[in-house]
C-alpha cells in the first residue's frame, strides 16, 4: 500500500483500547499491587493464561447464544487454519488449564486468582471498552456454599481495602439444570404473552435466552416484565438450602447484600449462585464485579465433575470510582538524586557516579541533552528528586561533593568516594 500523504501515517489506537501511558502506569502497578495483597490474605495463588484460546472453548464455555459468543468475541483464523479467540473473559481459559494440568489432584480445592486483559467488541462508552482488564479469583472443587461466601467477601474486600463503600451486592440464585428448565418454560409463556410490549431485543430472546430478558435495561421491557416470574419462587429443594445457607453465611461474616431475582449474568456456564457488585458512582456501566457458581464447567470443557465458583471485576471501572472519589493519588517513581555537570567535561564522571548509584539500588538521573546547568535544575525540580548533585571541575579537583537536599534546602559536604554510602545510609 503507498501513502501519499503525510497524515495517513498517523497511526492510532483501535477504537475502545487505551495506552497507559508513563504518567498514570504507576497508578496501575499499586491497584494491582494492592489486589494481590488482598487475593494473598484470602489464600489465592496468581495463575496466568495465555491472551488467546481455541474458539471452541469460549463457544463451549459461555455459551452459543450469549452475547459475547454471538457478537463480541475476537476471533481470527491462523495461518494453520485454526480459529482463535482473544479470551473475552478468563474463566474458561482457568478450567481449561486447571483440566490440562490436573491441578485439582495436587490441590483438592484450587484457589487462584488472575489480573488480566479481556477482549470484547462492544459499543464503546466510559467503563466500557473493547480491551479491558479483569481481575478476579476461582475456588475450583467444592459445593459448599462457605466457598460462595468466600468469593463474594473476597471481592467486597478488595473495594474496602481502596476505601470503597459506596456498593452494593445484589445475589440470586439462577437454579440448577433441573429447576432452571421447568422455570424457563414458565418464564417463556409468560413473556410470550406480553411479547408485543417487549423491545426487539427482548422478542429475540425469548426463545434462546428468555432470562436475559428480566436484565434488559430498556424501561419498557422493566415495566412490562414487572409481575414477571422469578426463579427464587421455583428452586428445587437443593438449591433452595443452598441459597439460604449462603444468605445465613454472608450475614454472619457481616457481608451487607440484597437479594436481587432478576440477577440472571450474561454467560450460560451458572448454577446455583449468581451476584454483581453494583457501584452507584458510575453511570450506566454500573457492574464493578460479576460472577457466581458453575457447577458444570468443568465437565463440560471435559474434566471430572467438579463443582466451582468465582468472581470477575473490571480494573478500568474500579481505577474510574477511585479517580471519583480523589483516592488515586499514589507516589510515581522518581529519582532520588539528580547528578548535574556544571561543566560538559564531567559527563564521564557524573556518567560514573550515576553507574555506581544504580548498581547500589538508588534511583538516579543525570542529563543526556546537554543541557546547560539552569536548565539541568530545572529538569531536577520537574522530576521531584530528594537531592541534587552538581559537579564542576572545583568537586573533581577537591575530591569532594555538596549534596543538596530538595526538601529541606540542607547541604552537605562529603568525599566524592564516599557517595554511595552517603544514601545507602539514613541520609538518603
Ligand atoms: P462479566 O460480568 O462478563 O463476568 O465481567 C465481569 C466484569 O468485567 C464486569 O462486571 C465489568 O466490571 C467488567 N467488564 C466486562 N466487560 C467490560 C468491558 N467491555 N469494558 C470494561 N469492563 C468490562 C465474567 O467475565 C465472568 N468470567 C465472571 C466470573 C468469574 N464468573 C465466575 N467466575
Amino acid at each position: 500500500m503507498i501513502f501519499n500523504k503525510r497524515e495517513e501515517l498517523k497511526y492510532k489506537s483501535i477504537k475502545g483500547t487505551k495506552d497507559i501511558l508513563p504518567d498514570e502506569s504507576h497508578i496501575w502497578i499499586e491497584v494491582e499491587n494492592r489486589i494481590r495483597k488482598v487475593m494473598h490474605t484470602y489464600n489465592y495463588k496468581e495463575i496466568r493464561t495465555p491472551i488467546f484460546e481455541e474458539t471452541k472453548l469460549f463457544a463451549r464455555g459461555i455459551g452459543e447464544f450469549t452475547d459475547i459468543v454471538g457478537k463480541e468475541m475476537y476471533t481470527f483464523t491462523d495461518r494453520g487454519g485454526d480459529s482463535l479467540t482473544l479470551k473475552p473473559e478468563v474463566t474458561a481459559s482457568v478450567i481449561r488449564a486447571y483440566i490440562q494440568h490436573n491441578l485439582g489432584e495436587k490441590q483438592p480445592l484450587t484457589k487462584v486468582y488472575y489480573i488480566s486483559p479481556a477482549f470484547r467488541q462492544e459499543r464503546p462508552q466510559a467503563g466500557r471498552l473493547r480491551q479491558f482488564h479483569q481481575f478476579g479469583a476461582e475456588a475450583i472443587g467444592s459445593k459448599n456454599p462457605a466457598v460462595d461466601a468466600e468469593i463474594i467477601s473476597l471481592a467486597a474486600n478488595i473495594y474496602e481495602s481502596f476505601g470503597i463503600r459506596d456498593f452494593v451486592i445484589k445475589i440470586n440464585s439462577v437454579g440448577c439444570e433441573i429447576c432452571r428448565n421447568e422455570y424457563k418454560n414458565i418464564l417463556k409463556k409468560f413473556l410470550i404473552d406480553i411479547s408485543n410490549k417487549l423491545s426487539p431485543e427482548s422478542q429475540k430472546r425469548i426463545d434462546v435466552n428468555p432470562m436475559r430478558v428480566l436484565d434488559s435495561k430498556d424501561e419498557n421491557d422493566r415495566i412490562a416484565t414487572k409481575s414477571a416470574p422469578l426463579i427464587l419462587n421455583y428452586l428445587c429443594n437443593d438449591c433452595k438450602t443452598h441459597f439460604a445457607q449462603l444468605q445465613d453465611l454472608l450475614s454472619f461474616m457481616n457481608v451487607t447484600f440484597e437479594v436481587d431475582g432478576r440477577i440472571v449474568r450474561g454467560l450460560d456456564y451458572y448454577t446455583k449462585t449468581a451476584f454483581e457488585i453494583i457501584s452507584t458512582e458510575l453511570g450506566s456501566q454500573d457492574a464493578l464485579a460479576g460472577g457466581g457458581r458453575y457447577d458444570l464447567l468443568v465437565k463440560e470443557l471435559g474434566g471430572k465433575d467438579t463443582p466451582a465458583v468465582g468472581f470477575a471485576a473490571g480494573l478500568e471501572r474500579l481505577l474510574m470510582v477511585l479517580q471519583k472519589q480523589n483516592q488515586d493519588k499514589f507516589q510515581a517513581p522518581r529519582p532520588k538524586v539528580f547528578i548535574a555537570y556544571a561543566d560538559k567535561s564531567c559527563e564521564k564522571i557524573i556518567l560514573n557516579l550515576a553507574q555506581k548509584l544504580r548498581a547500589k539500588g538508588v534511583p538516579c538521573e543525570i542529563d543526556l541533552l546537554n543541557r546547560s546547568l539552569k536548565s539541568q535544575m530545572r529538569e531536577a525540580d520537574r522530576q521531584n528528586s530528594d537531592f541534587v548533585i552538581v559537579v564542576g571541575e572545583n568537586e573533581v579537583k577537591s575530591n569532594r561533593l555538596n549534596i543538596k537536599n530538595m526538601k529541606t534546602g540542607k547541604v552537605e559536604e562529603i568525599d566524592l568516594g564516599n557517595l554511595e554510602n552517603y544514601f545507602l545510609s539514613s541520609n538518603g
